[in-house]
């Protein structure tokens, strides 16, 4: 048994280590060399892109890297699937786009917005994610679940 003194050392001690710990770890993950984003190859049209990411609510369906909404699918890797002149076909086309039957918004961008979110699309995709991008991200997760219990 610890004595009331000794008890109180171990606790001090034990909060002191694993604050430092964590401190240190803090310190690593913020530092330089684990910046996994690329944030200096941000060009001004993948910003502009961002923004227009934003503005239109795109995650109210889409998800990248996992954050977003289930609707419709996971766009993290889209320039890997889809070449660049499908991506802004669906992005600039006046008519919903639903080959799967989900309806994407007609946003009937102009290929100057377009050419941004691509730039936008191809920047994540540089992101170092740590193995996400084995995930299938072709579906949405909801739109599997229906598919494999049809
Ligand atoms: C109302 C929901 C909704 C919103 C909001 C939405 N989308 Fe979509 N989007 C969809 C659906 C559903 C599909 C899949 C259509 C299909 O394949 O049948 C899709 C498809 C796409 C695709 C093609 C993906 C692929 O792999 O075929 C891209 C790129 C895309 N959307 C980008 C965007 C961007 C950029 C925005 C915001 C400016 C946006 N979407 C907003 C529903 C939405």
């Amino acid at each position: 048994m610890l004595s009331k003194k000794q008890a109180k050392w171990f606790f001090m001690g034990g909060t002191a280590v694993t604050f430092l710990i964590f401190i240190g770890l803090t310190v690593f993950s913020l530092s330089k060399a684990q910046d996994q984003s690329h944030s200096d190859q941000l060009s001004a049209s993948a910003i502009r892109g961002k923004y227009i990411w934003e503005k239109n609510n795109c995650m109210g369906c889409h998800t990248i890297m996992g954050e977003g909404a289930y609707y419709a699918p996971e766009l993290t890797n889209v320039v890997e699937r889809r070449d660049d002149a499908f991506i802004k076909a669906v992005l600039m086309s006046t008519t919903p786009w639903q080959p799967r039957h989900r309806k994407m918004v007609a946003y009937g961008m102009s290929e100057q917005d377009a050419n941004d979110v691509l730039a936008f699309f191809k920047w994540i995709s540089n992101i170092n994610l740590n193995g996400f991008e084995k995930v299938d991200n072709t579906v949405s997760p909801l739109a599997k679940d229906k598919m494999s219990k049809n």
